[in-house]
């Protein structure tokens, strides 16, 4: 049987090979091991259940696999209480995040020696112990919203030997009373950055985060923060987090949201946008209708009849919704929506956008905060991303 050792070593040396893991943090990735982050049950998904979660016990093979291969590892489900039947999960709550993901993060916060963080999310506790290794756990202080998460990772981080400060609190209001950080690192996503985050990093500091919107996977935001109390910086790269629970989507099944019953009156059209680009999290359509159309959520339903066809409902959980027809083959879909906002028309002009404006990566976004609030842009500031004029 491969020990824990040896399992930590390959893994090492894959993202080695990728250019992920190098310099101060091979030594810091070598001192960590990773199992011991991982609580005695996990969750994974179920086998032929789409969106179903199920435990798996330290004496599944599956449990010792998931520690070391790049992979995020479900370790609570709907805040600790599985809302599923017979005990099963609906949605992840907390994870230890992918390796690759956690060193790409750590290599754009770019540590030098002795840097003080606040991590935001702490989760498992895992990248708060590669934090202390690397820089001092009198360096690292993280704050976990879930008391339950943030006492299984102190007791963890203890016995594994490092003593960062974990707070259990709101990280949307960061941790005043060490403050001020080089650097803010979260590792939970935000659609409105709290402004928390920059008030405590010192001028020239960075804010690293993943940053996106219930309608998108997240992308990695670095804001560099100015002498003037602002902060601004661009996405690199896909970081597929949480997102922070006052910002994330509501929990649950989506029919409760959508009320398709005969007194729900409806009007009906037909587009020509390409129902494609909406399909799956990752799609840049997807991420820059995020960032345009607020309190925005899909659920995509596929015909199991082998015809390709497929239903998206959109909904934004205050009683409007849409849902667009795809046909294999076909131009134009047939529409409907209800509620008081018409939905897919939003969606439809943040979609013109996007294709007028070149059809844009998630990389050519960014973002600028400041007390006031924040303001998303296209390849400067100077070009911020709006639907008036
Ligand atoms: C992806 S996990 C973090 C992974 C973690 N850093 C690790 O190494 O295991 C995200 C965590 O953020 C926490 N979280 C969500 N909203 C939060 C908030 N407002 N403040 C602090 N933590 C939050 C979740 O409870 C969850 O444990």
């Amino acid at each position: 049987m491969t020990s824990p050792e040896e399992r930590s070593a390959t893994l090492a040396r894959r993202l080695r090979k990728r250019g992920i893991l190098t310099g101060a943090w091979e030594q810091a990735f070598a001192g960590v091991p990773r199992h011991a982050f991982l609580p005695d049950e996990i969750w994974a998904p179920e086998a032929g259940a789409p969106g179903r979660m199920v435990p798996v016990g330290r004496d599944d093979p599956y449990w010792m696999d998931s520690a070391y291969d790049d992979v995020a590892v479900a370790t609570q489900v709907d805040d600790g209480r599985p809302s599923g039947r017979h005990g099963r999960g609906r949605t992840v709550t907390s994870s230890v995040s992918q390796p690759s993901l956690v060193m790409a993060m750590l290599n754009a916060a770019d540590l030098a020696d002795g840097a003080r963080v606040l991590e935001i999310g702490t989760g498992s506790g895992y990248n708060a112990a590669l934090l202390s290794a690397r820089l001092g756990s009198h360096n690292v202080t993280s704050v976990e919203i879930d008391p339950q998460v943030a006492g299984h990772a102190r007791a963890r981080l203890l016995a594994a030997g490092w003593a960062p400060r974990v707070v259990t609190g709101d990280g949307a209001r960061g941790v005043p009373a060490n403050a001020p950080y080089d650097r803010v690192l979260a590792t939970v996503a935000a659609n409105t950055i709290p402004y928390a985050w920059v008030e405590q990093t010192v001028p020239g500091g960075l804010v690293v985060t993943p940053w996106g919107t219930p309608y998108s996977s997240a992308g990695l935001l670095r804001l560099s923060v100015g002498d003037d109390g602002t902060a601004a910086g661009q996405v690199s790269g896909r970081a597929g987090f949480m997102l922070l629970r006052c910002q994330r989507a509501p929990l649950g099944g989506w029919r409760r949201y959508v009320d398709t019953s005969a007194s729900a009156e409806t009007e009906d059209s037909t587009t020509t946008v390409d129902l494609g680009d909406l399909v799956g999290l990752d799609g840049n359509a997807r991420y820059a209708i995020g960032i345009l159309v607020p309190e925005l959520y899909q659920v995509e339903q596929h015909a199991d009849d082998g015809s390709g066809e497929y239903t998206l409902w959109l909904f934004d959980a205050n009683g409007s919704w849409a849902a667009a027809d795809h046909t294999p083959g076909a131009r134009s879909f047939r529409v409907s929506q209800h509620g008081p906002r018409a939905l897919w028309t939003e969606v439809e002009e943040a979609y013109r956008w996007w294709t007028t404006a070149g059809r844009p990566g998630r990389d050519r976004f960014g973002l600028t905060v400041t007390p006031e609030g924040q303001t998303p842009w296209l390849d400067t500031p100077a070009t911020p991303v709006t639907l008036d004029g």
